[in-house]
Parts: structure tokens; C-alpha cells; sequence
């Protein structure tokens, strides 16, 4: 890893083994982009790269020249206004009505390891010689802001993080009302744009188009980064597949209202920008206040989509995720929602909690239900105060029992949230974000906190620690279920109403923060309506967050697939439900659920006394079996085999580092009838190595790469035999040990 400079052509050239950046000081001052892709050597110059041509409309920075053009140079910082028509990455409103900047370079500086982002969740080093990080100075002479651009190259993976933060030098106020993260400026418009969109139950799916002159882009507006985009987005060549090409990943460590967007110019140039979504956003910028933008982390990969994806899980789930946690493996958990739902007693609880026990299980988590007035969805959010018709000794009686057993205990809070019917409420209506004057829109009977004030945050921060600091809690859900309206916040003067969602957001950050620093043995798992927060944002906090509310195994393979191109298995909430399921009404064997949910954090979701004793049996070996594997599973090196968004087949992998053991799940949606045979191209196994599969047939890491696993099973020709025929929603587990 090295950044260099050359100071005569006003280069910067950042690389390690896997890219190299280059950018470089224009003749403007401004900051210009030369390349990104594989690494080449360094040299003084290469302004070659700068390519510029004599455009009939361009309009032209210097009188004279007709070549130096801002709309037809790559950019690293661009603004609008001086002959760039493409979206800007900053945007800031002047006393006088006026938002033309032009930030022109003031200096640099270079520093080993990472600085960390006031106030936000940001990728990190624990020794210094793991990154260095580039700051450029920019400066708008006229307002006298300031910019630093911050760009961090790690040295053990293809990784670029990057930030911008905003100080005024000047005398005025302003208002910073666009305020990207990230902008690249890339010479070809030859990818395609891979976003991870849904709805509830249905996070995630994959989405594959061509790029095409004009914008694309995903967004949120919801408070939130939401179900229905994710703040992730791929570029990759169309030739790029899982194992081979080129890709590049986006990713932002944000969790509020975002944007992703891949513009495409009238000379195939793409502008890539990502940040805080600048609809409805302002900032205001008084004398001598900064502003820091959240972190842009982008992965280049030559190596396909697996490479990408297991960049972002090598770096999220060491150097983003933190805490005790981080490196553990998780907990088997059974949880009481989809068992009992509002209509539970302590004791059913520890009916449930027991039979759990009984099977294996490690952790019993208390979900929704249990504090104020809450028995139903109507009421008592806000209150965490343990309801005492319920749990007559509280959380803290109800948290000893379980210790008694021998079990940790795990707690549901919605820590954002407050219904009209609650003592919260009553106090301090003031304290739900509303707008004067104007209806307030609820969403599942409830309304958001107002934690762009200080006092909210401290309120609740109070009634959590309270409940923490007085039971054996080891694990905390953290729930979110409702996107923000009528954002407006009773504090603020108009002019700052645009801040009010990102203060939010720092609130909610600050709040996590304390409570993960006052109790850092606690295991943080965020949730929002399952994935409407699945985001680096609060993976900094949280090292899990549950994936979805569909635990419909078959649902889950896409979803679980989907989530992997940006995030570990180790960050995946998964859990094996009921059959039928209880949000898609299927009927999966129990087995296929398990093998679904074990590449994930794994649990139960279900009352496990309603099992036959042949299905605690399987549950007995399914638990055996994630504790044997859970390391590898959750932390080894995961691989995508085959596609649940191609075809009736999903196939992934994991292998250990030393690559003497791997895991294989396959799966199957339907059945066939005199199918065909059948066999799956493994990876990233060591080819000179033999592999025993699941204690019989041995066959070379080469062969099983190259020629194939064989999974052929009895839907290829007539099966007579009814103990061996397949069914629909099939799977099967292969353990691959090195002989
Ligand atoms: C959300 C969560 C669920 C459950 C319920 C409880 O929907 O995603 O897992 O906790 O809330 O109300």
C-alpha cells in the first residue's frame, strides 16, 4: 500500500496490490479523476489520462481555451454551475442566493491508519500499518469553506473509504444542501448497475441492468435506509460473473435517507455518486461549524463478485463491526415471537425457554410484549418499564430464571418508537416528530421520537440502562418499525428543518454508542420490520441484525443470497420458523429450513414443545451441527455457487482459511421427475488437497472445482424407493474435510 505525490503534475496515485487511484490537481486547481481499476506502477505523470477535446456548447473555464471544459473532465469533487450539467457532489446555498462554488486545491496531507468520523459509523484500523489515509484540501475562496477529502486505502483488501468533511473559515452562514460522500467519474459506461431492492418479507433481490445514457439510481426518503433499497450498489462489466471479471462495490456506512446513483453523460463517461440523499437535506453552516459527511467504502475486484463480496465481509466484519462480539461465535437463540406473538406468561415463556434448553439451545430472547401496557400493538411503546401482570418479578426476575437454567437471556426494545396510548406519550407529546398544524400519519399504530433532541435520546438512554444495568441481559434486539413522516422537529429554527433526518440519525448513533460502551458484553442485534435497517450503519453498533421477517426457507435463499453481496454471514439474523410459515403459508421440511438458516447467526423462531419427538431429534443434530461448524460457517470465506434469482438450483460455500474444511449447502425449490444429473462447481478449495465428503467419497480439490461435485439425487430417472425420493423445497449439507 502506498500514496504517492508528485508534485511538479500535481498527482496523487493511491494503491496497494489490488487497485490503483489516481487523481490528479487540474489547471482550474480543482480535483480531477485519472483511473481506477487494476494497479500499474507508478510515475510522475499521467496526464495523458486527461484526455480533452474541443466540444462545440462546451462551456470553458479559461478565456481562450477551448479545451479545458468542466463537463468533459472526470472529477473528483464536482460542483454545478461553472459548465458542469452532471449531478453535483456538493451543492451550498450563499446569503445572496447564490450556490456556485469552485473549490480549488489548497494542500494535502498524508497519514498512517485511519482517522475516525465524529458522531458516525465508520470502517477502522486497530494498527496504524493497516491503512493510510490521503486528505486533500479544497478550499471555496468566496464563502471560505473548506473541504477535506479523505481517502483510506487499506493494505490486506481492495477496499477504498472515503469521506468529505466541511469546515466555513468564512464569515457567513451557509447552507450545505448537497453533500455526497463519494464521487468517481469513470471513462465507459460498459456495466451493468446491480442493486439489492424489495419490500418487507422480500429484502433484497437481486437487480440486473445495463447501464444506459441518462441516471440511475436507488434511494431512500424514508428516515431510514429501508426495505425497498439497499445503500449498496455494483458496477460490473456484463462479462463479469461470480468468479471471474471485473466489479466494482458501493457501499455506504449510513443508515438514514441515502442515495446511489450511476449517471451516464452524452459521452459514455459514468459519474458514480453516493451520500445522504440531498432531497429534503440542508445543513446550515455557521461560521467555524464542520460537517462530516458518512463513509463511502468501494471494493474493486478483477476477480468477479465472489472477490468483491468477500472484500466487503473481510472488512465489515473485522475492521466495521466492533466489541466483544465481533470475532465470537454467536449464540443459538430461540426466539418467542412467531411462538407466542403479544399472548404470552412468564411461565409459557420458560415452557418455551426449557424445551429449548432441553435441545441445545443457548440464549432465550424475550421478544415484543413485555413492557407497559403492551399486549397488543396498540400501546406502550415508549414505556420500558416490565409490565408486572406479565412478568410479576420483571425483566430481572424473569432474566434470573433463565440464568438458572443455565441459559443467557436476550431482550426486544423499539427504542425509537412511542404510541399515542402510553405514559411516554401522555408526558411528552412533543417529544413525537410532527409537523404544526398538520395530521399525524402513524405507521403500525405508532410514532417516531424526535431523536434530533438531545433529551429524547437521554430519556430513553436512561429507561434502557435502567433495565440493563439491573438484569442478566446478555443480548438486546433492537427494533424499528415505522418510516418517518412530517419530519419536522419542535427545536429548530426553519432554517434547520432540512437537518432534522440526519439528526436523527446521529441521535440514534449516539444513543447506540453510549449503550454499547456502558454495556459491552451485550450482543446488539438491530432489526426493522426484519431488513429495513440491514446497513453498514449499524453494523459499527450491531454485529447482526435479523435479515428479514420472512423465515419462509425458501424466501430466505433469496434474501440471505441477496444480503451476501455486501454483508457477512456473520451479520445475518437467520432462524428456523414454523411449517407452514407463517408469512408465506409454505410447508418446508424442517431440514431445508435448517440448512438455510445455518449460514446465518441461527435460531429458532417457534415453540419447539410443538414438535414431534422425531423433529426434536433433528433439531438435537441440527444444533449439534452449527456448534461443531458455527466458526466456519459465520466467519470462514463465503462463496455464491448458484443463483436462486437464475434458476430452481442455489448453491453457497464456505471454506476455512487453511482451506481443509468446507461446507456446501444446496438447494432445491421444486421437484423434478426424470431430471437430469446433476453437479456444481465448487471454490476456492486447494486443488493439491484430497477432500472426504461427508465421511465417505473422497475426491481432489481439483476435481471438484474443475469437474464438479456430483449432487445428483433421485429425481434424476424413476425413484421406486420412497425413503430415498426427493421432494420439492429439497436441501442437502456436504462437509468437505481435507484427508
Ligand atoms: C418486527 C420485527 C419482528 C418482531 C416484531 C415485534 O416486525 O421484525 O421480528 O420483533 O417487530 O413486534
Amino acid at each position: 500500500m502506498q500514496i504517492y505525490f508528485e508534485e511538479k503534475t500535481g498527482t496523487f496515485h493511491l494503491t496497494n496490490s489490488f487497485y490503483s487511484y489516481i487523481i490528479k490537481i487540474l489547471p482550474n486547481q480543482q480535483l480531477g479523476q485519472l483511473y481506477f481499476g487494476k494497479p500499474v506502477r507508478h510515475k510522475e505523470s499521467f496526464d495523458y489520462l486527461l484526455e480533452m477535446a474541443s466540444r462545440s456548447m462546451s462551456p470553458c473555464v479559461f478565456e481562450g481555451n477551448g479545451f479545458f471544459s468542466l463537463e468533459q473532465v472526470k472529477q473528483e469533487f464536482p460542483s454545478y454551475g461553472t459548465g458542469d450539467y452532471r449531478h453535483p457532489a456538493v451543492r451550498i446555498q450563499q446569503s445572496n442566493g447564490s450556490a456556485i462554488t469552485e473549490f480549488a486545491y489548497t494542500g494535502y496531507e498524508i497519514t498512517s491508519g485511519k482517522p475516525a468520523l465524529e458522531g458516525l459509523p465508520a470502517t477502522y484500523c486497530e494498527d496504524d500499518k493497516e491503512a493510510m489515509t490521503l486528505h486533500v484540501f479544497l478550499k471555496d475562496q468566496l464563502t471560505g469553506v473548506k473541504a477535506e477529502l479523505l481517502y483510506t486505502v487499506f493494505e490486506a483488501v481492495p477496499a477504498l473509504a472515503r469521506s468529505v468533511r466541511y469546515t466555513n473559515e468564512g464569515e457567513q452562514a451557509v447552507l450545505l444542501d448537497t453533500a455526497m460522500s463519494m464521487n468517481l467519474d469513470l471513462p465507459d459506461s460498459d456495466y451493468e448497475f446491480v442493486q439489492f431492492s424489495g419490500a418487507w418479507a422480500r429484502e433484497r433481490f437481486e437487480h440486473v441492468n445495463h447501464l444506459r445514457p441518462g441516471i440511475q439510481s436507488v434511494e431512500s426518503l424514508r428516515g431510514h435506509s429501508s426495505h425497498h433499497h439497499n445503500p449498496f450498489i455494483i458496477l460490473k462489466r456484463p462479462d463479469a460473473g461470480e468468479q471471474t471479471g471485473e466489479a466494482l462495490g458501493f457501499s455506504l456506512v449510513y443508515s438514514g435517507n441515502f442515495l446511489a446513483q450511476a449517471e451516464v453523460d452524452n459521452w459514455g463517461v459514468t459519474r458514480v455518486s453516493m451520500g445522504i440523499n440531498p432531497y429534503n437535506f440542508s445543513w446550515q453552516l455557521k461560521s467555524g461549524d464542520s460537517f462530516q459527511t458518512p463513509e463511502a467504502v468501494v471494493v474493486y475486484s478483477d476477480r468477479g463478485l465472489n472477490h468483491m463480496s468477500q472484500s466487503f465481509h473481510k472488512l465489515y466484519a473485522k475492521r466495521l463491526a466492533r466489541g466483544v462480539w465481533r470475532d465470537k461465535a454467536r449464540p443459538i437463540l430461540i426466539n418467542n415471537w412467531e411462538a407466542t406473538y403479544f399472548d404470552f406468561t412468564e411461565d409459557k415463556l420458560v415452557g418455551i425457554a426449557s424445551q429449548a434448553k432441553d435441545l441445545g439451545v443457548e440464549m432465550f430472547v424475550l421478544d415484543d410484549g413485555w413492557f407497559g401496557q403492551r399486549v397488543n400493538d396498540k400501546a406502550g411503546l415508549g414505556d420500558w418499564v416490565a409490565n408486572p401482570d406479565r412478568l410479576a418479578n420483571g425483566i430481572t426476575g424473569l432474566a434470573e430464571r433463565i440464568d438458572q437454567m443455565g441459559m443467557l437471556f436476550g431482550l426486544w426494545f423499539e427504542p425509537e418508537m412511542v404510541n399515542k396510548d402510553s405514559d411516554l406519550y401522555r408526558a411528552h407529546p412533543d417529544w413525537a416528530i410532527q409537523t404544526p398544524g398538520r395530521n399525524m400519519t402513524h405507521g403500525r399504530n405508532q410514532y417516531v421520537l424526535d431523536f434530533s433532541r438531545k433529551e429524547v435520546v437521554d430519556y430513553i438512554y436512561d429507561a434502557m440502562a435502567a433495565i440493563l444495568g439491573n438484569a442478566k441481559v446478555s443480548y438486546v434486539k433492537w427494533d424499528m418499525n415505522r418510516s418517518i413522516t412530517e419530519a419536522f422537529s419542535a427545536v429548530l429554527p426553519a432554517e434547520q428543518q432540512g437537518e432534522v433526518m440526519h439528526r436523527y440519525i446521529l441521535g440514534l448513533y449516539d444513543l447506540y454508542e453510549r449503550l454499547t460502551q456502558a454495556f459491552p458484553h451485550v450482543l446488539f442485534e438491530s432489526c426493522a420490520s426484519g431488513g429495513a435497517r440491514f446497513d453498514p450503519g449499524l453494523l459499527y453498533y450491531a454485529p447482526q441484525a435479523w435479515t428479514s421477517d420472512c423465515t419462509d426457507a425458501v424466501q430466505r435463499l433469496k434474501i440471505q443470497h441477496g444480503s451476501s453481496f455486501c454483508y457477512p454471514i456473520s451479520s445475518m439474523g437467520a432462524h428456523v420458523s414454523m411449517s407452514p410459515n407463517h408469512q408465506l403459508f409454505r410447508s418446508t421440511p424442517l431440514k431445508t429450513r435448517g440448512n438455510v438458516a445455518c449460514f446465518g447467526t441461527f435460531g429458532y423462531e417457534m415453540d419447539l414443545q410443538l414438535l414431534s419427538d422425531e423433529e426434536k431429534q433433528e433439531v438435537v443434530e441440527q444444533i449439534k451441527f452449527m456448534k461443531e461448524y458455527r466458526e466456519l460457517l459465520q466467519f470462514g470465506t463465503f462463496y455464491r455457487l448458484l443463483s436462486p434469482f437464475e434458476g430452481n438450483f442455489t448453491s453457497w460455500m464456505v471454506v476455512s482459511e487453511d482451506k481443509k474444511t468446507a461446507i456446501v449447502g444446496y438447494y432445491k425449490v421444486l421437484n423434478e421427475v426424470n431430471g437430469p444429473f446433476t453437479r456444481v462447481f465448487l471454490a476456492g478449495l486447494d486443488p493439491e488437497l484430497d477432500y472426504q465428503i461427508n465421511g465417505s467419497a473422497v475426491q481432489g480439490g481439483d476435481e471438484l472445482m474443475n469437474i464438479g461435485l456430483i449432487t445428483t439425487d433421485s429425481s434424476a430417472g424413476e425413484c421406486k424407493d420412497k425413503n430415498l425420493q426427493s421432494c420439492d423445497f429439497d436441501s442437502r449439507l456436504y462437509v468437505l474435510k481435507a484427508k
